[in-house]
């Protein structure tokens, strides 16, 4: 039985983060998305939208025979993934711009913690370029978001923007 964590903000989850899971489902048995609980950021999307949000589109996704859990954490990633008694960390990496910060993660991490891997996995090419910082900009200056994030994020940002 083959745990991994996959951490991150998910403000909110993309197409990118889903097709890191799918990959993900072919080599663990389950895959914990851990929404990261951070004080000092202020976010789109409080962590009980963005755990909705998850847990809907993950029904959407090819997940083969892996179990897929939506959890949030507070504290240390490598705390929390002991705590879960997962084997790994999974993180998307998008371009060389991304390894310099996830491999100094990676290594802190592997210091805190040795006995959690750290597995690096390349979302499609089309996604190369998707982040969630650059889905809300584009979003908040009326772009078009398809493709991009699931149908229901967007519905979603849409409908945060017409209740303010
Ligand atoms: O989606 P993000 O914002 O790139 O995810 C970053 C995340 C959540 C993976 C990272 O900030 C993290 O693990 N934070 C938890 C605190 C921690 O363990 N810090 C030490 C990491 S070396």
């Amino acid at each position: 039985m083959r745990r991994a964590i996959y951490p991150g903000s998910f403000d909110p989850v993309t197409n990118g983060h889903l097709d890191i899971i799918e990959r993900g489902c072919k080599l663990f048995d389950e895959i914990i998305i851990a929404i990261l609980v951070n004080p000092d950021k202020q976010p789109f999307f409080s962590i009980g939208e963005r755990r909705d949000m998850l847990d809907q589109v993950l029904k959407t996704i090819e997940q083969q025979n892996c179990v897929l859990r939506v959890d949030d954490f507070e504290g240390l990633l490598v705390h929390y993934a002991v705590a879960q008694r997962a084997h790994a960390i999974v993180r998307g990496i998008r371009a060389i711009s991304d390894y310099e910060y996830e491999l100094q993660m990676a290594l802190m991490n592997r210091r805190l913690e040795p006995s959690i891997e750290t597995v690096f996995m390349m979302p499609a090419e089309t996604y190369s370029y998707v982040s969630s910082r650059l889905v809300k900009e584009v979003f908040q200056l009326g772009g078009e978001l398809s493709g991009l994030v699931p149908p229901i994020v967007e519905a979603r940002m849409k409908g945060k923007v017409s209740q303010k």
